[in-house]
């Protein structure tokens, strides 16, 4: 199947990639069940949806990339045009490799638009790669990951929230008797 290039501006229907890829990248530490109702709904839009975990060098992370992309790998089993995989580097270089056609990203709120409309235009700056944006669920418009690590750690109640497994995981990293609880 032949894939057009990510990179430049597409120049008639010859080289259209004729697979609809896109990708969702992200930290997911962990993945919410906000993550997870964008990533359903571009499921359902398109053929192929790469769930990109960024693999962070400067950044500490509660789980490690490998429990990121576990968590994410069971949260997303019942949809099989889904797959997990990690990047390091330039999310358009990612896109390059992969034939990926543009980047989704969910907007929670208009504080989410400033920061990711600087992103989009970068990107389409630094390879032409697309960004479509899709509006968060209003019942998850309120999820952070950040904040939920900062509930669990404080013993507040993060069910619904997350998938059941991230919940177990948070639990059993953060909940009393934890490794790391003083
Ligand atoms: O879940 P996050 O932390 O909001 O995701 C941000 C992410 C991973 C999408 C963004 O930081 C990213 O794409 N990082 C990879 C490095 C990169 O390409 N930086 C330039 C972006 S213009």
């Amino acid at each position: 199947m032949t894939a057009r290039p990510a990179a430049g501006p597409p120049d008639g229907p010859e080289g259209w990639n004729l697979v609809r890829r896109v990708v969702c990248p992200g930290s997911f530490d962990p993945v919410t069940n906000g993550h997870l109702d964008i990533i359903s709904r571009a499921s359902r839009l398109y053929d192929e949806v790469i769930v990109a975990v960024l693999i962070n060098i400067s950044k500490q992370t509660l789980f490690t990339t490998d429990e990121r992309v576990e968590m994410l790998r069971e949260a997303t089993s019942a949809y099989p045009n889904v797959r997990v995989a990690r990047f390091h580097g330039l999310i358009v270089d990612f896109c390059k490799e992969n034939d990926v056609s543009a980047i989704v990203r969910g907007l929670r709120a208009v504080s989410d638009f400033e920061s990711e409309q600087m992103m989009s235009q970068m990107n389409y700056r630094l390879a032409g790669v697309e960004t479509l944006f899709m509006t968060t669920n209003p019942l998850y418009a309120f999820l952070r990951s950040s904040l939920i690590k900062e509930i669990a750690t404080y013993g507040g109640d993060v069910s619904g929230l997350v998938p059941d497994q991230v919940l177990e995981r948070l639990r059993a990293r953060l909940g009393p008797g934890a490794p790391s609880s003083g």
